[in-house]
């Protein structure tokens, strides 16, 4: 339709992509057998079957076991250029990816070994679509902030090529306060700083994101809709919320894309931008969110404009950069 070729000649920024997310089952498969490793499915069928979630841990647990095929530099490298193909293809012209270094250095797997795979298709993207691309290092929030620190001090040779680092994994009972100090030294770094809150969490998790840690963005945020106050302050301080709306669905987050809050954000005055958080896990990447979500809430296209302009403006590239995208 005409509203499908609109989205995907939309140039837009991709600002909540998970990379161990986009991990197709075909690369699964072809990953373990390159690595010798057995995977509890038979088949790309039985994989996808297994994508039934009814809450965020249900995910996690199978995105967590899903990523331990990835072994070598290579592997990394593979994964991303998969990614960066087809968000080049859905009109992605900027990508803020983030990676979650202790799901595998927990395994054995150097620190270099993932990034230096992630660096090289990144620069790959570069010069094969002409995307730009920075990296977004992720502290899982169910283990300690002493590992988290650990993981910053790994990064140490390389923070000149991490924009920003990031907080997920299980939400509820890890709220941000737990991570105050590993935050504040990467402030220090010069390192900006994302953080997911309000997906399973309370209002009160954005509450410190913004005050305890100093957040520049939110990725997803949905529950800030319950806290009128919370709304508004977002909304002045113009703080840029990473919206996932098929991961919203299938993690039930949102009983049903027709009442997904997209719209009602935009209308408060809220910087919401469109994600895919993890594609391969949640049945579509960016342009399949864009198309989703505009087919349940009967977006048009200024709607569209909008969040295709805010996932610029919201976006870690500096101000001339920004400038030249609007
Ligand atoms: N890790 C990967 N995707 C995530 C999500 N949607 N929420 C929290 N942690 C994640
Ligand atoms: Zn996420």
């Amino acid at each position: 339709t005409d509203l499908d070729s609109f989205i995907s000649g939309l140039p837009k920024a991709e600002l909540h992509l998970h990379i161990e997310g986009s991990l197709e089952p075909e690369l699964m498969f072809s990953l373990a057998e390159r690595n010798g490793l057995a995977i509890p499915y038979a088949t790309v069928e039985e994989v996808r079957a297994a994508y039934a979630f009814s809450n965020l841990q249900d995910f996690l647990d199978i995105y967590y076991a899903g990523a331990a095929v990835l072994c070598t530099r290579q592997d990394f490298h593979d994964l991303a250029a998969a990614y960066f193909a087809r968000a080049a293809a859905d009109g992605v012209i900027h990508a803020e990816i983030m990676f979650d270094p202790q799901t595998h250095t927990d395994r054995g797997i150097a620190f270099a070994e993932v990034i230096e795979g992630l660096l090289s298709a990144m620069a790959d993207a570069r010069a094969k679509f002409g995307m730009t691309t920075e990296l977004i290092l992720c502290f899982l929030r169910h283990l300690s902030e002493e590992a988290a620190f650990a993981t910053l001090a790994e990064a140490e040779p390389w923070l000149d090529r991490i924009t920003a680092v990031g907080l997920d994994s299980s939400e509820v009972g890890h709220p941000p306060a737990k991570f105050a100090g590993v935050f504040a030294a990467a402030r220090q770094k010069g390192l900006k700083i994302t953080l997911h809150a309000g997906e399973e969490g309370p209002p009160a998790y954005v509450y410190e994101a913004l005050d305890l840690i100093g957040a520049d963005r939110i990725d997803h945020g949905n529950r800030a809709m319950e806290d009128p106050g919370l709304v508004q302050r977002l909304s002045s301080e113009e703080v840029t919320l990473t919206v996932c709306p098929l991961s919203n669905l299938k993690l039930c987050v949102v009983d049903d894309l027709a009442n997904h809050p997209i719209d009602r954000m935009l209308e408060a005055g809220l910087k919401a931008t469109l994600n895919s958080d993890d594609p391969a896990y949640f049945g579509g990447y960016v342009g399949d969110n864009y198309r989703a979500v505009a087919r349940a809430r009967g977006l048009g296209r200024e709607h569209l404009v909008m969040l295709a302009r805010n996932s610029f403006t919201g976006s870690f590239l500096p101000p001339e950069q920004i400038a030249v995208h609007l």
